[in-house]
Order: C-alpha cells, then structure tokens, then sequence
C-alpha cells in the first residue's frame, strides 16, 4: 500500500465516512485487544523521567492524582519515580503503588543492592510490582562515568536482576545508552540478565543520538542475535536531543519493539522523552502499516496532556501535534473550505478521538450553573459540590471578561481549580497605570487568612510594577527567570496563559496562571510561585 493510500488514512478506524450532518461514522475510542496485530506495550515514565525537568518536580499528592488519570488514560505501566533518589519520592511511589490499580507499577533502582532495596520497598504492595534496574552498557558509559571493564559491569548486572528477582518476579533490566554501545557486548549482557531472570529488556537512546533506520535496525538485529528476547517484552526507550524520540521509537516497533517508554507531552531530561501521545496516535493512524495497536483510551489523552502541563508547569507549545490547541485549528481559507466539505479532506484525527469535544450548546456569562454541570460531565469532569463552587466562580469571573467559553476554556478552569498548591495568599485584584511617556505603576490586592492585602509599586513595564507590587505584599524577593506566555484556547478574547519561573530563596519555583488579561495572568502565575515557595515549608 502507498503511503499516502486513501485506505490508509485512518487504518484504525478504517475509510472515514461523514454522515448528511458532519458526524463521521466508526468510533472507536478503547481498541478492543485484536488477535491480529501485536499489542504495544505503553510505559508511562512522565513521574520518573519526566519529574527530570528542573522546576518540574511533583509532590506526593500530585503524583498521586497524575498515576490516577494515567489508569483511565489506560497505560500499562506507569514508572512513579526513582525511589532512591529521595525519602518523598519514595513516599509518593508507595503512595502510588498503594493506591492505584490496573496498570503495573514500577520504582527505577541502580544495578545496586541498596537502591533495588528502596525500589522493592516502595512498589511492594502494588497489585503488579515491577522493579526496573539500569547500568550503563557503552564504553563511553563504562570507562568515563562508571570507571570498569565490561565484564565486571556485566557481572554486576546478572547480580542485580538476580538480587531484583528475589523480590519480584517481573524485573525490567536497561542497558542504558544501548545506542552507543558495542553491539556484541550488547547482546551478551542482554542474554546474561534474560538468564538471571529478567521478564522486560530496554534498550534506551539515552542521548538521543540514534536515527530511525538505524535504531530499528538495531532492534532487527538484536531479535535475530538474541533468540531468548523472544521469552521476554523488548522495549524502547528514546531521547527527544535530535528530535527523533517518536520516530524512533515508531521504527522500533516496525522492527520488532512491543513496549514503548514515554511520557505526556513528550517532557523529560534535557529536549524530553518520546511523546506518548504521538507514538498512540501514530500506530492507531497508521495501524495496518505497523501491525500493532495499544489499549490506550485516547479519548483521555487531551486532559492528561493539560494535567500534566498544569502540574508540572510546563506549557505545551500551540503547535504540538496531537495535544497542541493548534493542532485541530484550520486557519487558511482553501483548508476551511475542504473541511466544510467533508472533514477526512484535511484531517486525519477526529478531534473527538483524542477528548477534545465540539459542542453546539454555547457557554457564556449567562448560561447557568446546570448548562455548566452538563458540559463539566460531558468533559469527563466528576466534581463535588465543593469543587464544583470553585469552578463556578471562577468560570463566571471568566465569562465576564469572555464572550464564550469553550471546552478547552472549560478544561483549563477545572485544571487550575483543581489543582491549585495551598494558597498562602489568593490573588485578588489589580489597577495598572502605564504609558509611553510615564513610569508604570501598579496596585494589586492580595488576600491572606481572609484579609486584603493592597500595595503599590512602580517597574520598567506593567508587569514589573505588578511582581513589584506582589513581592512588597509576600516580604520575599524574587528573581525572575523565564517568562513565558501564550494563548491556551482560541479567539481573540483567548485565555492567556502565563508561566514564570522564579528564583526564591536560592531555589527555583515555577508559576502558572490564566486569564483573558495577560497582565492578570501573569500576576496570578508570579502569586502562585510564591504560593509553591511558602507550600515548600519556607516562611
Ligand atoms: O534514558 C535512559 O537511559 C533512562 C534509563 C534509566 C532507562 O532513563
Ligand atoms: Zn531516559
């Protein structure tokens, strides 16, 4: 079949069809397991690889409410952390391993005996334990960090996954920068750690430096060498340094991979991880091309991709594919038209299929408090009463200022509301005098233990004056690092989403906040990074 044969537009959901009224037919949100193509194995590493990024780090809670919606995003393995590497995250795995059912939960550990101990002890009690152990397998690896000889680091592997083995039966072993390493060597401690035991065999791009012929190639030939990984799950793991994290992963699977690592929003160490929702995506697109599909529910990728994003302060950019809010926007007149027109013209995924929905029922300042519980549940939102208030206000507080309120507006709000970090102080309100021929001044109230705060201050530009102002009011200074903002939701009277990161104390905290006025958002994210510093136990 040609590439870009018609049959191959959606091999999943097979030749699109539009009924008289725009709906396309065929819906298949969760792919049933299919006896004829190979099941791909989904490795989630956002709490672990991804918790990498600086500034991006997750408390206990928020691993927690992350591993949940990973459960119903379907993911077969969810990696909650690298035990060893602090007592809250050892914490927040055990939390994780405790509380969330369905997918195998697993704790990263060095090929050491006191880190597989930590791993055991925080996914022990897991409904499907797994510890993952790593040692470096190039020479690069061996003689420049770990300072050995091959096979002392091979033997120290076999030892390790038989020491992993003692505890849990299923033991995952990486050879981390396998990309870069001596192929024979490779292939020897590969087999050497199957022998003692292991169930899973990673090979990781560790630096992003393989390409995709070469990486599946890699992955063909480690089949053919190694007959043992046939007892075993062989995975992928890929680096984002090139730009090639999904490609190559996707070329690992064409030659043999059927466990994918990666993570939402493709975040994670230096340029990030192979994006989960891409390599989904692009095997449920182009099933019959790879002959394999995932249980993943994609219904449930948009609003992990905006969880995580809001958890972990890191916006998504607007052209990212799958999850970006540019990624279903048809700007250019002759695209609009095709799309009128029959919508398979120019798109390739339903918008529905990846959670963002269409609606004909519009939300505006008027609609009331029922309009909006439908839409909520509708999203997929279960709030209590409580939760419900919050998002209320805050919705009617946009609305004002709106003129609709769209599903990714919707989702935006119920985010912040729900995942907000305890408020030392609550932003309140701010008056901004600036001009091109005057200094900007600002005054901005701030709301602590239910009494307002109000200050004024004067800066370089209206958003100086404004984090001017807010340090006056919190008694803290603040130096800020990267500024960051954009539209999250479409339209002129879009939502603006700030993002700061903020060096307080020494550390860095980052900050998020929304709103239709990019100097109220940009108050409300320079307020919630002090919120993270006072949160992180500083007074
Ligand atoms: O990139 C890498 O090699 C890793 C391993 C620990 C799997 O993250
Ligand atoms: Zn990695």
């Amino acid at each position: 079949m040609g590439l870009d044969g018609p049959v191959d537009l959606c091999d999943a959901c097979g030749p699109l069809s539009t009924t008289k009224n725009g709906n396309r037919n065929k819906n298949t949100t969760r792919r049933k397991e299919s006896t004829m193509s190979r099941k791909i194995h989904i490795f989630d590493t956002t709490l672990r690889d991804g918790e990498q990024v600086p500034g991006a780090k997750l408390n206990r809670r928020q691993k927690l409410e992350i591993a949940e919606q990973l459960a119903r995003l379907g993911v077969d393995v969810i990696e909650a952390g690298f035990p060893c590497s602090s007592p809250e995250d050892l914490k927040a795995v055990q939390t994780v391993a405790e509380q969330v059912k369905g997918p195998v939960i697993a704790g990263l550990a060095r090929a050491v005996q006191q880190d597989i101990d930590i791993a055991w002890e925080a996914v022990k009690k897991a409904e499907r334990p797994r510890i993952h152990v790593f040692l470096g397998s190039s020479d690069i690896h061996l003689q420049k960090k770990l300072r050995r000889d091959r096979e002392s680091a091979l033997q120290q592997a076999v030892e390790a996954v038989k020491y992993a083995k003692k505890y849990c039966e299923d033991v995952e072993y990486s050879t981390e920068d396998a990309s870069r390493s001596d192929f024979e060597y490779l292939c020897r401690v590969i087999e050497a750690c199957i022998r003692a035991g292991a169930t899973v065999i990673n090979v990781p791009d560790t630096v992003g430096y393989a390409l995709p012929e070469q990486y599946g190639e890699l992955i063909r030939n480690l089949r053919e060498k190694v007959p043992a990984l046939d007892k075993v799950i062989l995975s992928v793991h890929c680096h984002n340094d090139l730009g090639l994290a999904v490609a190559n992963s996707l070329a690992a699977v064409r030659n043999g991979a059927e466990q994918v690592e990666c993570t939402i929003n493709g975040v994670g160490e230096r340029a990030g991880n192979a994006s989960l929702e891409e390599i989904v995506m692009a095997i449920r697109t182009r099933e019959s091309f790879f002959d394999a599909h995932t249980t993943i529910n994609t219904r449930e990728i948009y609003r992990t991709s905006r969880m995580v994003s809001r958890l972990m302060n890191i916006p998504v950019q607007p052209n990212k594919a799958i999850v970006g809010s540019n990624a279903f926007a048809h700007s250019s007149g002759i695209h609009q038209d095709g799309i009128l027109k029959d919508r398979s013209t120019y798109e390739i995924i339903r918008p529905e299929d990846v959670g963002i929905k269409a609606h004909s029922l519009v939300l505006t300042a008027r609609s009331g408090r029922a309009a909006l519980r439908h839409r909520l549940k509708e999203l997929g939102y279960e709030l209590t009463d409580e939760q419900f208030q919050r998002v209320h206000k805050r919705f009617l507080n946009v609305a004002d200022r709106k003129k609709e309120i769209s599903s990714q507006d919707l989702a935006t709000i119920v985010e912040i509301e729900l995942t907000k970090v305890p408020e030392t102080y609550t932003f309140d309100s701010l008056q901004i005098m600036s001009g091109n021929t005057m200094q900007p001044l600002a005054s901005v109230t701030l709301i602590k233990d239910g009494e307002k705060i109000t200050d004024a201050a004067t800066g370089n530009g209206p958003v100086n004056a404004v984090f001017n102002c807010i340090e006056r009011i919190v008694g803290q200074t603040g130096k800020l690092r990267d500024y960051d903002l954009k539209a999250v939701t479409m339209g002129k009277d879009a939502l603006g989403e700030a993002m700061v990161r903020v060096e307080i104390g020494g550390s860095i905290y980052s900050g998020i906040g929304t709103s239709p006025d990019v100097i109220e958002a940009s108050a409300r994210a320079y307020v919630n990074a002090f919120n993270r510093f006072f949160a992180n136990g500083n007074a």
